[in-house]
């Protein structure tokens, strides 16, 4: 026989029909001599009723059902009695009763409730993901999923771009995270890099004529993973000739429109709103700024030049930067509170983290003793210092001082309950640097990628000043997590060639990495430009979940493993001897 309908969709014009039902026990009740089963399938549950009187056949099987057996049951629909009708539930005044039964296969008890309880450990769940995928929530995570996809994919469509895939077997795609790599058979010694992003491909496919192109595109990073990272993840990748920022920009911001205007109660500001890195880092200390709070970074370099407090006189003397946070009501902190404060400053790479607390009788600090009242007037009439006010001090280099107020900042809001989780601000950051100095390497690195075009203008200083040249990049951030990033790309091969060179790309080696590159923007290459979204991001964003494990439907743990597969596992000796390999491990 056929299903007639999902669990959850019977309504109560059915009443009186009779239907058969497919799906797995989610409870069965005795209660003397009658039997209820909750029966659930993707939609949700149907109260099925055996009763002995009905059909003492399927009553009796029934006795011997236990959770999650997957069964076939047809009979009539009914309403329920009053006192067991449940408002919770879509199906809650209405039950079957059943006539038939048919188990279609036994199930081992389960080593979790199929319900939304949320003390079962992640590593059980994803050992056991299928059952996992049971729950509600986890089913709606995808179906939101889905959509998403669905969605992504019409906006494309009707914007006249093409779906186009790329290879996974590929060379190095440089994102800056390391490969996963995949030995060749054929030729020993030599291997595939799976693709950091389709970075490359998209770029080719524009210098082959396809003009707009996009793909729901899985990438492979092995990075240090956090809850916003897994090594496989997808991207909405695109890419469009002819364009400019401002082409991406109003395509994927429709496209991001679409998603989250019918995610419940979401109202944000339209355009987005732009905002260049320098502000972002400046005023925010992130270049993925959370705009939903205030607390923005307060610069007292000025106030604090000559000052007798040396710790801040000698960071500006050095060049560096005095910066605080202002928080309302948080002079209230104990000590405990502002030493803990203290740790996440030093994790940011703080020496210190000064503090000041406004009272209404004078105030608490332990380095106030050292200000002169030219200061303490100063920074009472630069912040608009009121009593119950906590100031956090960072003092050093720019760029750590930025970074450790910002995750202050995101720490404070958190704490103190200032972000409003029904709020959703976009921002588009722009204008970033194309390069940065690596401490480590003492080399420039590329701080998208280093296919990204310098700004008009700028390409004269690439050579003479690389650290003062933008790039034509940008990102879209919300709530102050990056979603995608993008740029316009370099289609002149002697601008491809000089910027490799200021990347410390010896022209050999850039002619042996990215020689196809190089010839192919030799070729005829258009403008173009693109970007990429995390589509787990996205998706963890629409559903309101902390971590795109919750996502993806086989993620892998913190330590890249996939606990349900047991991946990754080793191989037999056989298999490496093929491929020329020897196991380290
Ligand atoms: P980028 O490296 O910024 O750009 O990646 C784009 C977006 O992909 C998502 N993302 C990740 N999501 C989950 N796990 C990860 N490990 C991970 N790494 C990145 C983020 C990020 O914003 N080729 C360029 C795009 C372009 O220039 O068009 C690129 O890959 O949401
Ligand atoms: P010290 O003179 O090192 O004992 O520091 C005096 C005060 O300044 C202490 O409260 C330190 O936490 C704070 N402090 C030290 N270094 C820094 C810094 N780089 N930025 C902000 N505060 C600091």
């Amino acid at each position: 026989m056929k299903r007639s309908c999902y669990c959850a969709e019977p309504r109560e014009s059915d009443v009186g029909k009779r239907l058969l039902v497919q799906g797995w026990v989610d409870t069965r009740r005795d209660h003397g001599g009658v039997i209820f089963v909750d029966l659930r399938d993707r939609s949700g549950l149907l109260q099925v009723v055996f009763n002995p009187e009905l059909s003492p056949t399927a009553h009796e099987l029934a006795g011997s059902l236990r959770n999650e057996y997957v069964i076939e049951v047809s009979g009539e629909l009914a309403y329920r009695s009053e006192e067991t009708v449940n408002p919770e539930m879509l199906t809650g005044r209405l039950e079957l009763m059943a006539t038939e039964l048919e188990i279609l296969n036994s199930a081992e008890p389960s080593p979790f409730a199929i319900d939304d309880d949320e003390r079962v450990t992640e590593n059980v769940r994803l050992s056991n993901r299928h059952i996992d995928l049971r729950r509600p929530a986890m089913q709606a995570n995808l179906r939101a999923r889905h959509e998403a996809c669905r969605i992504t994919r019409e906006h494309f469509d009707a914007d006249g771009f093409m779906e186009v895939e790329t290879p996974m077997l590929t060379r190095s795609t440089p994102e800056g995270a390391r490969d996963y790599l995949v030995p060749s058979r054929t030729v020993p010694g030599s291997f595939f890099a799976l693709p950091q992003s389709p970075q490359l491909f998209k770029q080719l496919l524009m210098i082959g004529g396809i003009d707009r192109y996009y793909q729901i595109a899985r990438c492979f990073r092995d990075e240090d993973l956090r809850a916003d990272r897994q090594p496989e993840f997808t991207q909405i990748d695109i890419e469009m000739s002819f364009a400019d920022t401002e082409d991406v920009m109003a395509s994927v911001e429709g496209l991001l429109k679409k998603l989250f205007r019918e995610r419940k109660g979401a109202s944000f500001e339209e355009p987005f709103r732009r905002m260049s890195y320098a502000e972002a880092v400046g005023r925010y200390g992130s270049d993925a700024p959370d705009l939903r709070y205030g607390l923005e970074l307060e610069d007292l370099s000025e106030v604090f030049a000559g000052s007798g407090f040396k710790v801040f006189s000698s960071a500006l003397a050095a060049g560096g930067a005095v910066k605080a946070i202002r928080v309302e009501g948080g002079a209230g902190m104990s000590r405990k509170e502002i030493d803990d404060l203290g740790e996440v400053a030093a994790g940011f790479g703080a020496k210190g983290m000064a503090w000041i607390k406004v009272g209404d009788d004078g105030w608490q600090s332990p380095i106030v003793k050292f200000f002169s009242d030219g200061e303490r007037a100063a920074l009472t009439d630069r912040l608009g210092l009121a009593s119950g006010d906590l100031l956090l001090f960072a003092a050093g280099e720019e760029a750590t001082v930025n970074a450790v107020l910002g995750g202050l900042r995101a720490r404070v809001a958190e704490d103190r309950g200032l972000i409003d989780r029904d709020r959703l601000e976009f921002v588009w950051v722009t204008d970033f640097p194309l390069v940065a100095l690596d401490a480590d390497s003492g080399r420039y690195q590329a701080l998208h990628h280093p296919f990204t075009a310098p700004q008009a203008g700028h390409v004269d200083m690439l050579e003479s000043d690389p650290a003062a040249v933008m790039a034509d990049a940008y990102d879209i951030v919300l709530n102050g997590v990056e979603l995608g990033g993008g740029s316009v790309r370099i289609h002149r091969p002697e601008v491809q060639r000089r910027v490799f060179a200021v990347l410390g790309i010896a022209e050999d080696e850039a002619v042996e990495k990215f020689g196809f590159l190089l010839e192919a923007l030799a070729s005829g290459a258009p403008p173009h430009a693109g970007l990429a979204l995390g589509l787990d991001r996205v998706v963890a964003m629409l559903t309101g979940c902390d971590s795109i494990r919750d996502v993806i439907a086989f993620p892998k743990t913190q330590r890249a493993a996939c606990l349900l597969t047991r991946a990754p596992s080793a191989v037999d000796a056989g298999q490496l001897r093929q491929l020329g390999l020897r196991s380290g491990g």
